[in-house]
């Protein structure tokens, strides 16, 4: 078990929580069940559908958000600034698919998919459950478990209760 540190918990707690919308994304689009496309009169199709808006605004809008305009540049400053450039450039693109599929899933919540849009659906879903998890891995690594590396346990804790803050904000 990771010991984490304040920061490390709340943005780890996201990042678990995306991996599952992943997950159940991947899951629905693919094999068996990928053939059959989403139903937003289905109870639990409608929740999918509903959850990945939901997640898509709160990862780009916020999550992204702060760890592109705090906590990037501050472990750049203390020298692994070729990885926050890297995650970053999986931000860019990462940010217009979750943009595309949020657009897609808007549209058939209200009237549902034809044919095409469900291949589009299940197209843009795809390369977004690849890239969110491929990025997610890599920050778990690189990021969350080497956080007391990078701060002293008071900047962690003043950077969580920022996070805290951007989050309602
Ligand atoms: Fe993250
Ligand atoms: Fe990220």
């Amino acid at each position: 078990m990771t010991d984490f540190t304040p920061l490390g918990r709340m943005l780890h707690e996201e990042h678990i929580r995306t991996l599952a919308l992943m997950n159940a994304l991947d899951t629905r689009t693919t094999g068996g069940p990928g053939k059959r496309p989403i139903d937003p009169a289905d109870t639990d199709d409608r929740q999918l559908l509903e959850e990945t808006v939901a997640a898509i605004d709160e990862e780009v809008n916020r999550h992204f958000g702060f760890e592109e305009a705090v906590l990037f540049p501050l472990i750049a400053d203390r020298g692994a600034g070729d990885m926050t450039r890297l995650l970053a450039q999986e931000h860019a693109a990462i940010t217009p698919l979750g943009r595309r599929l949020s657009e897609v899933v808007v549209k058939a919540l209200e009237s549902g998919f034809d044919g095409p849009g469900w291949s589009e659906f299940r197209e843009v879903a795809q390369e977004l459950v690849d890239r969110v998890t491929f990025h997610l891995q890599k920050e778990e690594m690189g990021i969350i478990q080497r956080l007391p590396l990078f701060f002293a346990p008071a900047t962690d804790r003043r950077l969580a209760d920022q996070y805290a803050e951007h989050r309602t904000g």
